[in-house]
C-alpha cells in the first residue's frame, strides 16, 4: 500500500518537475531575448522577474509539501527513519554546496582586497586593480575607491550563498537536532530541560547572539581593533561554555558553530546588502555617498572572513568525538575556535605581503595545545582479572543492542545507527577500536549515556580489548 503511495508521489513530482522547468526555461528565453534587443520596457522586465519568483516559490513549496506527504505516509513504519536519513544527506549536501560558494566568494574577495595593486599606474577614481589569469583566460579587475559615476544597469550581489547556506543549515538543525531533541539535544546528566525549552534555549540563543555582537560594533570599541577582538573572543568563549553546560556535548559544538553561522549571515542580511543598497541609491541619485556604510559594510566583512575557518573546524568536530568527548567540551572548542581564527589572520597578512612570523606558529600551538589536553589518561588503570566475551556481551546487550541490532528496540532508533550491529560476539570484536574510542577515551557512546552504563563497565570493555578481545 505505502510502496504504491510513495510510487504515484515519485510519478508525480516527475511531472512537476517537468512541468515547473519548461516553464523556468521559456521564462529565461524571453529574458535573454529582451537583452539581446535591448528592449528595456520597466514593466515587463519586473513581470518576467516576478514570473520567475513564482516558479521558484512554487517549486520550493512543492518540495516541502511532497516531503510533508511522504513523511506522513511513511510515519510509524520503518520508512521513516530512512526518510530522515534521506533528508539529512540532501539537504547537508545542499548547506555545503551552498557554504562552499559563500565561504569561496569571502576568500575571493577578501584575497582581492589583500592582493589589489594601490600604487602603480590608477585612474584617480580607483583604489586598485588586479590582474589574474585563471582557467585559460586573462582577467582585469578594477575596484572604485567609492563607486563609479554611474552604476552600471547590470551589478551582480553575492548574497543569496549566504542566506541559503543559513536556511539549509537552520533545517538540518531541526532535522538532525530538534526532531530528536530527546535523543540528541538533550543529556539529562547536563540538564534536564523539555525538548521545547531545548529547541526555545537554541534558537533564542543565536538571537541574543547577533544583538550583543551588533552592540559591540556599533559600541565605541567596535572600532578599535585590539579591545574588539579580545572582548568578542571572551563572549564567544562564554557562548561556548553556555552551551555545553546546557546541551549534549555534540549538540552545544554544533550551536556555537550555528550562532557564528547565524551572525554572518545577519552581517551580510542586516548590514552588508542595506549599505550596498543605500550606497547604489545615492550614487543612482548622484548624492555624495557617506564613505562610513562601505567601511562598515567592509569591516563586517571582514569578520565574517574571520569567522569562517573556525565554523568549518566546529562544523567538521561534530564528526569526531574526541573533540567533543572531553571532559571540558567548551576548552577545546574555544581553542579550536582561537587556533582557526589565528589561521585565518595569518593567511590574510601573508596576502597583503606582511609575512608575520609568530602568527601561524601560535595558531599551529593553539590547535596542538587542544589535541594534546584531549588526549586520554596515558595509564588508564590496571586489569586485574582476565574478562571474557561472556561479560562484555552481558554488558552490551544491556547498554548498547537497544539501539546497535538487527531489532532496536530504542523508541527512537529503529534501525541501528551507523548499521552498527553488536549482535553477535564477532560483531563486537570487528568494531573494538571503534568502540574502545567511543566507550572507554571518549565516553560518548551509550549515546548521552541513555542506558546508563558505570564505569566499571567501561574499564571490562577496556580491559577486554586491552587484552586483545578473544571472542571466546
Ligand atoms: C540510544 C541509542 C544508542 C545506544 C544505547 C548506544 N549507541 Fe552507539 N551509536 C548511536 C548513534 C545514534 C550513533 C551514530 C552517531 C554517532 O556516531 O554519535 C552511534 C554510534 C556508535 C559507534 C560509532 C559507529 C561509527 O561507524 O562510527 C560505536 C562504535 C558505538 N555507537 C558503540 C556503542 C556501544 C559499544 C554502545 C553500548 C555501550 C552503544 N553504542 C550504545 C546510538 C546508540
Amino acid at each position: 500500500m505505502i510502496g504504491i503511495g510513495l510510487l504515484v508521489m515519485l510519478f508525480v513530482v516527475l511531472v512537476m518537475l517537468i512541468i515547473m522547468t519548461y516553464y523556468l526555461r521559456e521564462v529565461s528565453r524571453q529574458n535573454e531575448t529582451d537583452h539581446v534587443e535591448e528592449v528595456t520596457e520597466p514593466a515587463n522586465k519586473i513581470k518576467i522577474l516576478n514570473t520567475q519568483t513564482y516558479i521558484y516559490t512554487g517549486i520550493i513549496l512543492t518540495s516541502i509539501a511532497i516531503v510533508v506527504v511522504i513523511y506522513l505516509l511513511v510515519k510509524g513504519t520503518p520508512w521513516e527513519s530512512h526518510l530522515m536519513e534521506w533528508m539529512n544527506i540532501v539537504v547537508r549536501w545542499m548547506h555545503i554546496t551552498f557554504g562552499i560558494a559563500w565561504i569561496g566568494a569571502s576568500f575571493y574577495f577578501v584575497f582581492l582586497e589583500n592582493a589589489l595593486n594601490r600604487t602603480k599606474d590608477l585612474r584617480d577614481e580607483l583604489a586598485g586593480n588586479l590582474w589574474a589569469v585563471h582557467g585559460g583566460g586573462f582577467y582585469y579587475l578594477e575596484k572604485y575607491k567609492v563607486a563609479p559615476k554611474k552604476i552600471p544597469k547590470d551589478l551582480h550581489w553575492f548574497k543569496y550563498e549566504a542566506y541559503f547556506t543559513w536556511v539549509s543549515g537552520f533545517c538540518l538543525l531541526f532535522i538532525v537536532y530538534y526532531f530528536n531533541a530527546s535523543a540528541l539535544l538533550i543529556d539529562k546528566n547536563i540538564m534536564d530541560i523539555t525538548p521545547l525549552t531545548g529547541v526555545g534555549i537554541g534558537v533564542g540563543s543565536f538571537i541574543v547572539a547577533w544583538v550583543l555582537y551588533d552592540l559591540l560594533c556599533k559600541s565605541p570599541i567596535g572600532k578599535k581593533s585590539i579591545p574588539f577582538t579580545i572582548i568578542g573572543t571572551l563572549i564567544a568563549i562564554g557562548f561556548a561554555y553556555f552551551y555545553t553546560k546546557v546541551f549534549a556535548p555534540r549538540a552545544a559544538y554544533i550551536h556555537f558553530g550555528a550562532m557564528l553561522g547565524s551572525i554572518m549571515v545577519a552581517n551580510v542580511f542586516f548590514v552588508i546588502i542595506p549599505s550596498q543598497k543605500a550606497m547604489v541609491k545615492a550614487a543612482r541619485a548622484n548624492q555624495p555617498l557617506n564613505p562610513e556604510l562601505g567601511k562598515n559594510a567592509g569591516s563586517r566583512s571582514l569578520h565574517n572572513n574571520y569567522f569562517t575557518l573556525p565554523v568549518l573546524f566546529v562544523m567538521i568536530s561534530n564528526h569526531f568525538p574526541s573533540t567533543f568527548g572531553y571532559k571540558y567540551p567548551w576548552l577545546i572548542l574555544s581553542l579550536i575556535t582561537l587556533g582557526a581564527a589565528g589561521v585565518k589572520h595569518y593567511l590574510n597578512l601573508k596576502e597583503k605581503g606582511q609575512l608575520s612570523v609568530w602568527v601561524m606558529p601560535v595558531s599551529v600551538l593553539i590547535l596542538l595545545g587542544a589535541a594534546f589536553i584531549s588526549a586520554p589518561p596515558k595509564n588508564p588503570g590496571e586489569c586485574n582479572e582476565v574478562i571474557s566475551i561472556n561479560e562484555v556481551t552481558q554488558i552490551v546487550n544491556k547498554r548498547c543492542i537497544t539501539c546497535h541490532s538487527a531489532t532496536p528496540t530504542d523508541e527512537f532508533y529503529k534501525t541501528a545507527p551507523n548499521g552498527v550491529m553488536f549482535d553477535t560476539p564477532e560483531s563486537i570484536f570487528k568494531k573494538k577500536d571503534l568502540i574502545m574510542q567511543r566507550v572507554v577515551i571518549t565516553k560518548t557512546m551509550p549515546q548521552n549515556n541513555k542506558t546508563n552504563i558505570t564505569q566499571e563497565e567501561r574499564d571490562k570493555i577496556r580491559c577486554w580489548i586491552e587484552q586483545g578481545g578473544s571472542t571466546k
